[in-house]
């Protein structure tokens, strides 16, 4: 073994096969897919990087709570056990559950975004940003300027105070309709928002009597960070740290496929008994009763125990230690990449992998197809397929930040010996990448284009004279 490998705080009880296609079927699947990795089939991947939600291995002891699960239509045992883990980590007396993360943002956008009004977040995850637009509302990104990609600083995921307070004082409060805190930042390489960072926009916002609110998808790995890195937080327990995180806001969103260890499941927790009222008579419209939104009672019990397992800090040390091995052992086939590495993902730089492809021709998409066609492995692209094109409702264009690569890692599922077969698919790609050409795109929808958008690859111009 490796020394920096982390050994996994599991034994494995359960097991899926996987196969590796040959690369002439590879090249098929591809083309068939129009080059758009959300269209592959999943049985055709070897290994699938493409997200870390939804995709957890459950426990035994969640297994186990599946099986206790009360189906009951209202005021089930199950929302009973959900609803008070809930309330004790996220220090809120209302709880909302939802089928996921993007349904909790509709239901809570939908209630207090009016049309032309601004949602400010440290970054919008894709979703966040969609359903912003989708209720009439102006995503705003307010990330720490001060950062650059590529350097080692910790929490490079904070929001950058000083053009929250200009944006206010310019826009006036009443323009915004709510400030949004993600953590981890996700757009933004995973990366961590320290306590600090919290406590400033807690006072900001309630100073300016703003709605502040967090998306807690991966609250525990930020809670993980906080303890590792920040002054004070050493001798505290990642439930203690969760506790505090979340006294400074009024609420919060979560999708719980992430930090909930579960495949299915997300929720809403907050204060206001005005607003929880609004939000329920809307949920009971379009989600489900209050006491399930949607999600079965075996899914409810399958989150109280989850959202327990992941605060425990030896299983977040193990999970945060292999991110951070995976980003090494990729750096050290000489690709750059966002550092230090963050919670959930390796984030590779395709930018400055690839320059000589513009971000018009997508590098990112380019590598992402490259590493499928190479060894099966399925990434995300975050760049401008998934950030750019234009706002339906006002036209104006969105440039993406950043050209990067996503490699999400689903929580207990590979071992040290897949990540280190991606690190040799890496090595492979980047010995030829001066040959790789970018794409176009061929179609695309309204909203969240690169979810369903067709591409092909953009022809070389022969240089005959
Ligand atoms: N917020 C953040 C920060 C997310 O990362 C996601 C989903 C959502 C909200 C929406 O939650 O999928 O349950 O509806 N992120 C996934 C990802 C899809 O791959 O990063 P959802």
């Amino acid at each position: 073994m490796k020394r920096n490998q982390p050994i996994e705080p599991h034994r494995i009880k359960s097991i899926e096969p996987i196969k590796l296609l040959n690369r002439h079927e590879r090249e098929a699947k591809i083309k068939d897919a129009h080059f758009n990795i959300f269209k592959l089939d999943a049985e055709d991947i070897y290994i699938d990087l493409l997200t870390d939600s939804g995709t957890t291995a459950m426990s035994a002891k969640q297994w186990g709570a599946l099986m206790m699960g009360d189906e009951s239509y209202a005021g089930a045992r199950s929302f009973r056990h959900f609803e008070k883990v809930v309330q004790e980590i996220f220090v809120k007396e209302f709880v909302i559950p939802c089928h996921q993360g993007r349904s909790a943002e509709n239901l809570m956008f939908s209630t207090v975004v009016k049309p032309g009004q601004y949602v400010l977040n440290n970054t919008h995850f894709d979703t966040t940003r969609g359903n912003t637009l989708h209720c009439g509302g102006v995503p705003i990104d307010l990330p720490s300027s001060a950062v650059e990609l590529l350097d080692a600083e910790a929490f490079k995921g904070n929001m950058d105070v000083d053009k929250l307070e200009q944006f206010i004082s310019e826009h006036g409060p009443e323009s915004i309709a709510m400030v949004i805190m993600t953590v981890t930042n996700n757009s933004v390489g995973g990366q961590p928002v320290s306590m600090a960072n919290i406590k400033e926009v807690s006072e900001v916002c309630h100073r300016h009597g703003l709605l502040f609110f967090f998306d807690a998808a991966r609250f525990a790995e930020n809670c993980y960070f906080i303890k590792r890195d920040e002054a004070g937080y050493a001798g505290k327990s990642i439930e203690e740290i969760a506790k505090e995180m979340f006294s400074y806001a009024d609420g919060a969103m979560m999708s719980a496929k992430k930090d909930g260890m579960a495949n299915i499941g997300g929720l809403i927790a907050l204060n206001d008994k005005q607003l929880f009222d609004k939000v329920t008579e809307l949920m009971i419209v379009i989600e489900g009763f209050c006491t399930y939104g949607g999600l079965a009672g075996r899914d409810l019990e399958v989150l109280s125990v989850g959202l327990k397992e992941v605060l425990d800090f030896d299983y977040l040390h193990y999970r945060i230690g292999q991110v951070a091995y995976l980003g090494a052992e990729i750096q050290k086939a000489g690709i750059p990449i966002v550092m230090p590495t963050g919670g959930h993902a390796v984030f590779i730089d395709a930018g400055r992998l690839l320059p000589h492809i513009p971000s018009e021709q997508f590098p990112g998409q380019t590598l992402a197809v490259e590493f499928y066609r190479e060894g099966g492995v399925r990434v995300v692209e975050i760049g401008s397929l998934m950030f750019g094109g234009v706002d339906p409702n006002t036209g104006q264009e969105f440039k993406a930040p950043h050209e990067l690569v996503r490699l999400a890692m689903p929580r207990r599922v590979y071992t040290n010996s897949h990540y280190d077969y991606i690190a040799e698919v890496v090595a492979r790609i980047v010995a030829r990448k001066e040959k790789l050409t970018g794409y176009s795109i061929t179609r695309e929808p309204r909203l969240l284009r690169h979810f369903t958008c067709d591409l092909e690859p953009v022809k070389k111009v022969s240089m005959t004279v």
